[in-house]
């Protein structure tokens, strides 16, 4: 619970409260509409804008702020607690390109913009393994579809996750809607990294190396 209280007051966290109203909260607790201004209104420039969606503790988005100190990074997650670990971090370590939004990823469409997003990042979603929840899955075609109404055309989509069977759903799905996929590896550790980006470890990712799972990315163009 303290977690959940000590967000309200972080500058870095935009929430919204009510998931069935679409309205966000600033850190003075004022009605804040950013629909197409979260690069003037929140980052204060014109950079590049990365959303990690269901980002958890938002260690890819910190990650990458790091790397890419030229873009903006957004982590989005429903859950309070989670965003707190991030956004905590973002804030000791001052960083400027990043920060959090509490929000149900089904309704992103109504706080960004039409092209608004430049790249999207995925990791280690909830798997959703029985088929009557295969809906669920953010790669499913409806959040794919919600994907780009929010991104520029030909924007990148990376997903990486341990579970093979949301992996192969996740490649046929871009296959049937149409969509080009850039890179696909199943078991990504079993050579020499690509990408260097590929490397960060979420707190998910640490977990299913304990448990000897393997890695998987693909990534997409909307
Ligand atoms: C398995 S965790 C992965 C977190 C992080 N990406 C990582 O790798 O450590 C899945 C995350 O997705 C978030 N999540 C699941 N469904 C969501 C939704 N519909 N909208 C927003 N966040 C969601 C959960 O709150 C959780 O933090």
């Amino acid at each position: 619970m303290f977690k959940i209280r000590s967000i309200d007051s972080f500058p870095n966290v935009f929430q919204n409260e009510h998931f069935t109203k679409p309205f966000l909260k600033d850190f003075e607790g004022k009605e804040i509409d950013l629909k197409g201004k979260w690069r003037s209104d929140v980052f204060k420039n014109q950079n590049a804008l990365v959303l990690e969606l269901a980002c958890g503790k938002g260690d890819y988005a910190l990650a990458l702020a790091k790397k890419f100190p030229g873009k903006n990074f957004l982590g989005v997650d429903s859950k309070g607690a989670r965003i707190f670990t991030g956004s905590k971090t973002a804030l000791d370590q001052k960083l400027g390109n990043i920060a959090f939004a509490r929000m149900r990823i089904e309704n992103i469409i109504n706080f960004f913009n039409e092209g608004e997003v430049d790249e999207i990042w995925i990791t280690f979603p909830d798997p959703f393994p029985n088929k009557k929840d295969a809906k669920r899955r953010l790669s499913a075609p409806k959040f794919i579809e919600r994907y780009k109404l929010i991104c520029k055309p030909g924007a990148t989509v990376h997903f990486k996750t341990d579970d093979l069977p949301l992996f192969r759903f996740t490649k046929q799905t871009v296959e049937e809607l149409g969509l080009k996929t850039l890179y696909y590896k199943e078991v990504i550790y079993s050579a020499p990294l690509e990408f260097e980006e590929l490397n960060i470890q979420t707190y998910y990712e640490k977990k299913h190396l304990v448990n000897a799972r393997t890695i998987n990315y693909i990534s997409f163009q909307l």
